[in-house]
Formats: C-alpha cells, sequence, structure tokens
C-alpha cells in the first residue's frame, strides 16, 4: 500500500535522558500538535529528530529509543550536537525563524552555519530517500528543511513531494537580503506543490521568485526546467474535536479536578467580578510577551476601575533556551512579571500570574475553560493555533478572544476582537470592551468562530492539501505527455 512520508525536524515525540532513564515528551508548537492527528490516522511513516544527540546515544538505550521510535510510526534522523548547535540552534533559529518574522536585527548570517544547514538537509534526504517505495508521496514541512525537496526530486523525480511553510513568508525586501536566496528558493521548488498558511505568505513568495530567480510565474504556478510547480495557501486548522471533546469531560461534574483546576477555582470564586485574562505561548520573542505585560500595566493605569477585579494568567513554555535571545527575552519577561505585580499586588490579589513550564494537555484544557479572555497577541505569527484552540473549548460560547492583526489566524477570525500589538491604546481599549461585551455578543461572535473552525479543521486542512497536490500531479502528467 502507498504510504506517506511526513518529514519534520522534530518529531511529534521527544525523547531526552534522564539519570539513565528516558523521559518521552510530546512537542510543544504548532507543526507538532496539528500534525500528529493527521499522522495518527494516516498511513504512513513521519521522519525527523527525536531529541536525543548522536553522542548521548549509547549502544545500552539505542534498542529501547529505537523502539519508542518505531511504535510511534516513526524513523529517527540522527544528529550530531555539532549539528544541533551550527544547524538547529544556528542557521534555523538564529537565521531563518528571525528573519523569516521580520527581525532583521536578530538576523545573523554565517557561512559556517549555512554548510551545516546543507550537511543536515542532506542527512534528512538519506533517511527519507531510504524509507522511499514506489508511489509513496513525501509531505515536507517547514522552515529547517527547505532545500530538502529539491535534495529528494534529484534522485527520485518520480516522487510526489509536498513542502508546507509553518511560519510567514517574508516580503521580497526582507528574503532578498538572505545571503545564500538563489539556493533556498530552489531548494522548495523541488516540491510539486508549496503551502502557505495564508494568501500573503504566498504572494510574498511567488514575488521573490519572480524577482530574484527570474522565473515565469503564471498566477500561482511556476514553470521550473520542464516541471510546474503549484503555490497555494491553506490555513492550518485544529483538531476541533479532540478540543471540544476534552472541555465536555472537563465541564461534567463527575469528572475529578487537577489540582491546577482546584486552584483556579478558589480564585474565581473569590468573587463575582473576579475575571481571567489567558495568555499561552511558547517562551519567544515572535510572540510579542514583553508588549502584552507592558499594555497589561497601561490597562491597569488607564482603567484602575478592574484593579482587582482581573487577573492574568500567562503560560510561557520554555523553547530555544539556548539561544542568547530566548534567554534575554526569559530576563526581561520575568522582570516585567516581577515590576507589575510589586506596583500593583495588595494583600488578596496578584494581578499577573506566571507559569514558565510545559504543562500536560489536561491543564492546558483547565486554563482554557476557566478564562473569559484569551488575550492572543503575536507581533508576528504564521498562524497561531493556541486562538483557535481557546475557541474550541468555549462549549457555553461565551468568552471572548483579542487577537492580534499580525497572526495568520486573525486572517479567519474576524469575530476575535482584532488589534494591533505594538498599541497600548489598542490593548486597553480591547480589555475594557471584552469585560463589558454583554453574553449575547460573545455568544454571537463565538458562534461564527466555533462553526468555521469545526468545518475547517486539521483534518480537512490536509485533506484539502492532498487534493490539490494530486491535481498538481495530474498537471504534471499532462505537460510531461506534451
Ligand atoms: P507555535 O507553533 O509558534 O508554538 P501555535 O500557537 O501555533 O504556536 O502552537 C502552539 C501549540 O503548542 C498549540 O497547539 C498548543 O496547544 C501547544 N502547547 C502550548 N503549550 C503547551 C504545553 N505546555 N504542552 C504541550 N503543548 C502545548
Ligand atoms: C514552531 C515551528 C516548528 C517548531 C516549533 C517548536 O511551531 O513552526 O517547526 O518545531 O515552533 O520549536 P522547536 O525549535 O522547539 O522545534
Amino acid at each position: 500500500m502507498n504510504k506517506t512520508i511526513i518529514v519534520s525536524n522534530r518529531l511529534p515525540l521527544q525523547i531526552a535522558i534522564e539519570e539513565d532513564k528516558l523521559n518521552v515528551t510530546p512537542s510543544v508548537g504548532g507543526l507538532a500538535t496539528g500534525m500528529k492527528s493527521v499522522h495518527a490516522d494516516g498511513n504512513g511513516v513521519w521522519v525527523g529528530w527525536s531529541g536525543i544527540t548522536d553522542e548521548d546515544l549509547d549502544e545500552d538505550l539505542k534498542p529501547k529509543v529505537n523502539e519508542k521510535i518505531e511504535n510511534a510510526k516513526c524513523k529517527a534522523v540522527g544528529l550530531t550536537e555539532a549539528d544541533v548547535e551550527d544547524f538547529y540552534l544556528g542557521f534555523s533559529n538564529r537565521t531563518l525563524w528571525p528573519l523569516f518574522h521580520y527581525f532583521l536585527e536578530y538576523t545573523k548570517f554565517e557561512t559556517e552555519q549555512w554548510d551545516a544547514y546543507k550537511r543536515v538537509n542532506e542527512k534528512f534526504a538519506e533517511v527519507v530517500l531510504d524509507t522511499i517505495e514506489e508511489g509513496d508521496t513525501v509531505w515536507v514541512h517547514d522552515y529547517q528543511l527547505l532545500l530538502l525537496p529539491q535534495l529528494i526530486k534529484d534522485k527520485r523525480p518520480d516522487v510526489t513531494i509536498g513542502f508546507f511553510l509553518h511560519i510567514p513568508f517574508p516580503s521580497y525586501e526582507i528574503f532578498r537580503t538572505f545571503p545564500w536566496r538563489q539556493e533556498l528558493l530552489t531548494g522548495m521548488l523541488g516540491a510539486d506543490l508549496i503551502g502557505f498558511h495564508t494568501y500573503d505568505y504566498e504572494r510574498h513568495f511567488l514575488s521573490s521568485v519572480k524577482r530574484i530567480l527570474r522565473l515565469d510565474v503564471n498566477f500561482n504556478e511556476i514553470t521550473y526546467h520542464d516541471r510546474i510547480v503549484k503555490v497555494d495557501s491553506f490555513p492550518m486548522g485544529i483538531d476541533y474535536g479532540k478540543f471540544s471533546n476534552a472541555a465536555l469531560v472537563h465541564d461534567n461534574p463527575d469528572t475529578k479536578k487537577s489540582e491546577l483546576q482546584k486552584r483556579l477555582d478558589t480564585h474565581l470564586n473569590e468573587g463575582d467580578d473576579q475575571k481571567f485574562i489567558l495568555s499561552i505561548d511558547r517562551l519567544d520573542y515572535t510572540k510579542g510577551i514583553p508588549n502584552r505585560l507592558r499594555a497589561f500595566e497601561h490597562f491597569l493605569n488607564t482603567y484602575p476601575q478592574y484593579k482587582e477585579k482581573v487577573r492574568l494568567v500567562m503560560l510561557a513554555v520554555p523553547s530555544r533556551s539556548n539561544v542568547p535571545q530566548y534567554q534575554k527575552l526569559k530576563r526581561e519577561t520575568d522582570e516585567l512579571v516581577g515590576r507589575i505585580n510589586g506596583e500593583f499586588s495588595t494583600v488578596s490579589w496578584t494581578p499577573i500570574w506566571y507559569f514558565y513550564r510545559s504543562l500536560p494537555f489536561e491543564n492546558l484544557i483547565d486554563l482554557y475553560t476557566s478564562s473569559d479572555i484569551a488575550l492572543i497577541t503575536p507581533v508576528r505569527d504564521g498562524m497561531n493555533l493556541v486562538a483557535k484552540e481557546y475557541v474550541a473549548t468555549r462549549t457555553k460560547q461565551d468568552g471572548v478572544l483579542i487577537l492580534s492583526e499580525m497572526a495568520g489566524a486573525a486572517k479567519e477570525m474576524n469575530e476575535a476582537i482584532l488589534i494591533n500589538p505594538n498599541s497600548l491604546e489598542d490593548f486597553a481599549t480591547a480589555l475594557d470592551k471584552a469585560l463589558t461585551m454583554p453574553l449575547e455578543e460573545q455568544q454571537s461572535r463565538m458562534k461564527i468562530l466555533q462553526k468555521r473552525l469545526k468545518r475547517y479543521d486539521v483534518e480537512k486542512w490536509a485533506e484539502e492539501f492532498f487534493k490539490t497536490l494530486e491535481a498538481t500531479n495530474q498537471i504534471q502528467e499532462v505537460a510531461v505527455s506534451k
């Protein structure tokens, strides 16, 4: 039977060795959580890195690690410490990530790291080529593997390849600053179909292809050598059923409450008008966490009537903590939380509850379902699935989503309160509006959002991508036979 080979830098499970024991955790981030549902349902294999370096994997542990990986229908690509340093922490997260999110001032261009990027993309190609059987389809994901489609196509022109970028594709003016721009674009063009979250990212990509490679672009089709490469947008959805069902189970009075839920309840019951404002992100500078904290402070100063009536519950999940910019952000966040809590706290009220950790799924549901408002305000974000997950868990259709215009998700979520994350005024007015919004209005907005997200869930997203990939293949066959 033909299979689909999913390829991404990280596997959906992360393995670490702690005190000689294996610790297996689910990967965080939109790519892993979204694709996990697609992978679980399908017939296929997921190729990626397990989280352990070759140096840490001794002969005793190898069979145990392999067993975990195989049981999860995965196949590992081995990375050395040097690969992790130069390819992952280096080129992927100190060059491509900041550049594609418009953080030019954080972007480093280092030839040695570019060489590591090429080397590791080749390592991935080797494992994928080894896995491919006739008739298989390969679906490559994200910015860590932009060269991979062409590396596979060179060796296996018969294989259908899809590529999806989970982060923004920047405008031509930003992309043209990148020293290896031709190589990166031609790497991507090895795919038969290239997908983005939004039409804007698609447009930026096509403009770079036209202006840098000077290729013929006809609407959304690129003629490249003797092939046609199709480009399209597919806004990624969530596993709607998983989140809404989990919220229903959570609401059931027979369900045992978690310790976190008990703690949330104690505070929710302090006063009838105590409101929770939730924010959840990986601790990443693209997520606009310091802006959000300053804006919350501004809000408390501008609308002092909300003091002791609202609480910001902020979950920041540790991420890429070996990259200096992330360490700086951690310090800045800690300082801001400390300063704001110091400034406003009273004997019975702390304005910000800050968790810096990864919480299990059940606790995410506790947070989503206990919050009156979700404040999701990245300064730049490819999609943002947290915003969608919040909506899916609102079983009573109450609650308000405040969402940044700079998140890809904003394109499909007009019924949220959309704000510019750089405007303190926007934040304060949006919070006041959300806190005073009549229940009927909350419900009518939520109803529309839920209907849309339920219809276009992650399964539908993958289905649409595959349908388009299949159709692209047919155009290819016609083009070749002419
Ligand atoms: P990004 O991909 O940039 O991290 P998204 O908002 O698109 O941002 O995706 C974040 C994903 O990570 C969501 O699906 C969310 O449920 C998940 N997530 C957030 N916090 C945790 C956590 N503590 N443990 C596991 N998954 C988490
Ligand atoms: C985003 C990226 C993913 C990445 C995830 C977590 O969602 O699009 O490719 O896996 O963040 O980041 P990490 O560096 O821990 O893999």
